[in-house]
């Protein structure tokens, strides 16, 4: 079976709306792409509607032109500063006199991990079942049908700040498309650049894009940790801006045309294959620059963001526990070198994921700033509408996107096994 899906990524630095049809093997076939570059955001964040809302607009214009299609819905994915993530056990007497397991003890399971304290100034965007336990048996994956008297459930569960959510919610219908489902990005970047054993055996995703490091990490085939981090490819650029003294636009091609995450040896004195002619600050006037010293600017950069990286996996507490390593993906992913320097530095496997199985119109989205916007669509295709859409859910009533208990119960439909 196959279903048109449209997903749209509101990064930092582009916004980006797919349409496609997805195979429930998870084969995308492209129908068409609208890609613009981003305005209104700041490390993930809508800070200006409007710029958000002109963006989103022309970006869902371009994928309807190509496509033919008139997008309605999409699958939207979201990041910050503002999220945060943790995990939940919740527990259910099973309900049945035979004591066979069903969904809905799954669902009071589930409802009853969901039952944490949540500040009152956030919101939930997932809560994602990741194994059962069966009268204390541990490590179930699919306990329907199984027998038992008590059910427990591990979930993982993400929030985020309501303004923030409200704010993309916002952006996204005023470009006149409603919201299926909000997807934390590197969830979304996962479902592109991830293979199930990579899920299985226990690997990290690192997304990192132009505003910020986005982190899953999945061991067993379920989520364990998600975070983001409000660092990524802009820092780059502002780095070569501030040492090397030359206008932003500049500063970028540098780094697209000379980067490299690992800057060797010094040249030697004066060696002209190491000079670079820039335009400075001042009009009309050229500078030499130093391409080692661009790429020394950049490693001591990349270097900060690994460390960052290594945070995530010591407070996930799966350090040494990741036989999959590190997948790399998001713009950033690009700069040579860069998984050799991940690698070097954490001693772990590090490749750069790319997505894959993608036919039709797919132009580049075969490249790692595409992971979020193809992840959409395969998590669209996966879990389905989280939302219920149905006259009477009440959906308007709280934030425009679904009240918790609506949501919930998409959630189950999501995951149920
Ligand atoms: N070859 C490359 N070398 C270095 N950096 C690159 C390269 N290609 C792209 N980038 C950087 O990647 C960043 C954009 O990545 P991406 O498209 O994944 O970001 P985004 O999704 O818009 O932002 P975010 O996910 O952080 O909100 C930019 O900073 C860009 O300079
Ligand atoms: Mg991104």
């Amino acid at each position: 079976m196959q279903r048109t899906i449209v997903g749209i990524d509101v990064g930092t630095t582009k916004v980006c709306t797919v349409v496609a049809q997805v195979h429930e093997s998870g084969k995308v076939n492209v129908l068409g792409v609208g890609l613009t570059a981003s305005k209104g955001l700041d490390k993930g964040v809508v800070v200006n509607i409007e710029d958000a809302v002109n963006a989103i607009t022309t970006s869902v214009e371009k994928a309807e032109r190509v496509s033919g299609y008139r997008i309605g819905t999409a699958f939207v994915g979201i990041a910050g500063r503002h999220i945060s993530s943790l995990n939940s056990r919740g527990v259910a007497a099973v309900g049945r006199p035979d004591h066979e397991i069903t969904r809905s003890d799954i669902a009071r399971a589930v409802e009853s991990a969901q039952a944490v304290a949540v500040p009152t100034q956030r919101d939930i965007i997932h809560v994602i079942p990741r194994a059962y336990q069966v009268d204390g048996n541990d490590g179930i994956r699919d306990p329907i049908g199984m027998s038992g008297f008590r059910l427990e459930v591990e979930t993982h569960i993400v929030t985020g700040e309501v303004m923030a959510i409200q704010n993309l919610i916002k952006s996204v219908q005023k470009a006149g498309v409603e919201i299926d489902d909000l997807v934390l990005q590197p969830l979304a970047s996962g479902e592109a650049v991830l293979s199930p054993e990579d899920k299985d055996r226990g690997v990290m995703l690192v997304d990192i894009g132009g505003g910020t490091t986005d982190i899953a990490i999945f061991v067993n085939g379920g989520v364990y940790h998600t975070s983001v981090i409000p660092v990524g490819g802009n820092q780059f650029t502002n780095d070569i801006v501030y040492v090397l003294h030359t206008p932003h636009n500049t500063a970028e091609y540098l780094k697209l045309r000379y980067g490299c995450a690992i800057a060797g040896d010094p040249p030697e004195p004066n060696d002209p294959n190491d000079l670079i002619d820039v335009d400075t600050l001042t009009m009309g006037e050229k500078q030499k620059v130093s391409r080692h010293l661009l790429n020394e600017i950049l490693q001591s950069r990349a270097e900060q963001i690994v460390e960052l990286i290594y945070n995530e996996i010591r407070r996930s507490e799966f350090e040494g526990m990741l036989p999959a390593g590190i997948v790399l993906t998001g713009g950033c992913a690009q700069l040579p070198r860069f998984d050799e320097l991940v690698r070097d530095m954490l001693g772990v496997p590090v490749r750069v994921g790319v997505p894959n199985d993608l036919s039709g119109l797919a132009d580049t989205l075969d490249t790692p700033p595409y992971a979020t916007a193809v992840g959409l669509l395969r998590w669209g295709s996966r879990h389905g509408l989280a939302m219920l859409n149905t006259p009477h859910s009440g959906l308007q009533e709280r934030n425009g996107w679904g009240n918790t208990y609506e949501r919930f119960k998409g959630w189950l439909r999501e995951f149920l096994p």
